[in-house]
């Protein structure tokens, strides 16, 4: 017998996890035998370095760590963040008021659209973009407005788009940028100020690929300014800690604290230790995240160079761990095929907005070898597709 009871309409508005859907496919083609690569997600392959593990071994076994910690972010870790930008950015920023932490950047992303959107408002969006930020604008009852990121403008935003809206709450952009590996010039930094400012709007920066940079360290928001914009990064990728859960924001004061108010309401406190580990990796010794960087160059030049010899048509990628390739045709269908018939598994361009359809994304999380096999396959995938559907 039905009890009556249904999900909140917030919650039976939700699209499907667009990766949750992916990792189902693959399990699928595992479960049948098939040897996957699977680069559909932004999932680091390293482990976390051994001086941040034994950081956390140290605090985890520190019984101050085992009650409730409190609500502020740790002093260590506001401090730690802050020495981060200014060593890093040139950025100098006040612990006390212009730092949160957040188990993760996605969690600081959702409080970043939560704690400034109202029901009814504007939340701009890169399109093509992360998927959570159309999710954090429906859970705030706001509307997404996609920015066209178009690749004659190497994926830099079409501001004279968003001529026809006179008000936003949000404007959120991504650089570096999943997932076209593009990296912010500082002019998009400052016309997105412009922008926000002529539509009342907080400028959040996800800066989740803070230290991803090819040639360059990655500009930071903060650069430009720091009191209408925040910036979301997060431990994740830097140091390969995606399963710790632990991301920071920073950036103007009034944002901070309403972000941090969001919060502790909605997601209570950060375990000491995770805190206490974080705050050692931002403030010691960086040669494994420059190191990192080195790392995913090598793949990068691999991939990008492979694919564009056999006539792959890919864009140029500066910074993340992302290659994003343009096939034509239905996206999410070449995603099926490269699956079936190749063992590939790719993120389908279409579930980044709609100007990722007849795009795919591959991430660059396994070693040379294997991603040189990975261009073998896509070498025979794109001898099969050349007929239908044609990559261009
Ligand atoms: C652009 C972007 N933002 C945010 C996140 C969330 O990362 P985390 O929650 O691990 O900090 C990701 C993860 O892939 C991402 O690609």
């Amino acid at each position: 017998m039905s009890t009556g009871i249904r999900p909140a309409a917030r919650v039976r508005a939700l699209p499907e996890n667009f990766f949750g859907s992916l990792d189902r496919a693959v399990a699928d083609a595992r479960a049948r035998g098939v040897d996957v690569i699977d680069v559909s997600k932004g999932d680091p392959d390293l482990p976390t370095p051994d001086a941040i593990v034994a950081s956390m071994r140290a605090a985890v076994s520190d019984a101050g760590n085992h009650g409730y910690p409190a609500y502020a972010v740790r002093p260590a870790l506001a401090e730690a963040i802050a020495k981060r930008y200014r060593e890093d950015h040139g950025v100098d920023l006040d612990p006390d008021v212009q730092v949160a932490a957040f188990h993760g950047s996605h969690e600081g992303l959702m409080a970043a659209v939560l704690s400034l959107a109202d029901p009814g408002d504007v939340v701009v969006v890169p399109d093509p973009g992360y998927p959570a930020y159309r999710g954090a604008a429906g859970f705030a009852g706001a509307r997404p407005h996609p920015v066209p990121l178009p690749s004659a403008l190497g994926h830099q935003p079409d501001f004279a788009s968003l001529a026809t809206l006179d008000r936003a709450a949000v404007l959120l952009l991504n650089y570096p940028h999943n997932p076209t590996g593009a990296v912010a010039t500082r002019t998009t930094f400052e016309r997105a100020v412009a922008e926000s400012t002529r539509l009342g709007a907080a400028f959040v920066n996800d800066f989740a690929y803070s230290s991803l940079g090819f040639s360059a360290r990655p500009l930071s928001a903060l650069t430009v300014d720091a009191e209408r914009t925040v910036e979301v990064s997060t431990l994740s990728k830097t140091y390969n800690m995606a399963g710790w859960r632990i991301g920071y924001a920073a950036g103007a004061p009034d944002l901070i604290a309403a972000m941090r108010a969001y919060q502790a309401h909605a997601f209570s406190t950060i375990f000491g230790a995770t805190q206490d580990a974080a705050a050692a990796a931002l403030a010691g010794d960086q040669s494994a995240a420059e190191a990192l960087v080195d790392t995913y160059r090598a793949r990068r030049d691999l991939v990008v160079d492979g694919l564009r010899q056999q006539g792959w048509d890919v864009a140029p990628s500066d910074g993340t761990f992302f290659v994003w390739v343009r096939v034509g045709g239905d996206d999410v269908e070449v995603a099926a095929h490269l699956l079936a018939h190749h063992g590939v598994a790719v993120a389908p361009g279409s579930g980044f907005g709609e100007r990722g359809r007849g795009r795919i994304r591959l991430a660059l999380v396994h070693p040379l070898p294997r991603l040189a096999d990975l261009v073998a396959r896509l070498a025979a995938a794109r001898r099969t597709l050349t007929a239908t559907p044609k990559p261009v």
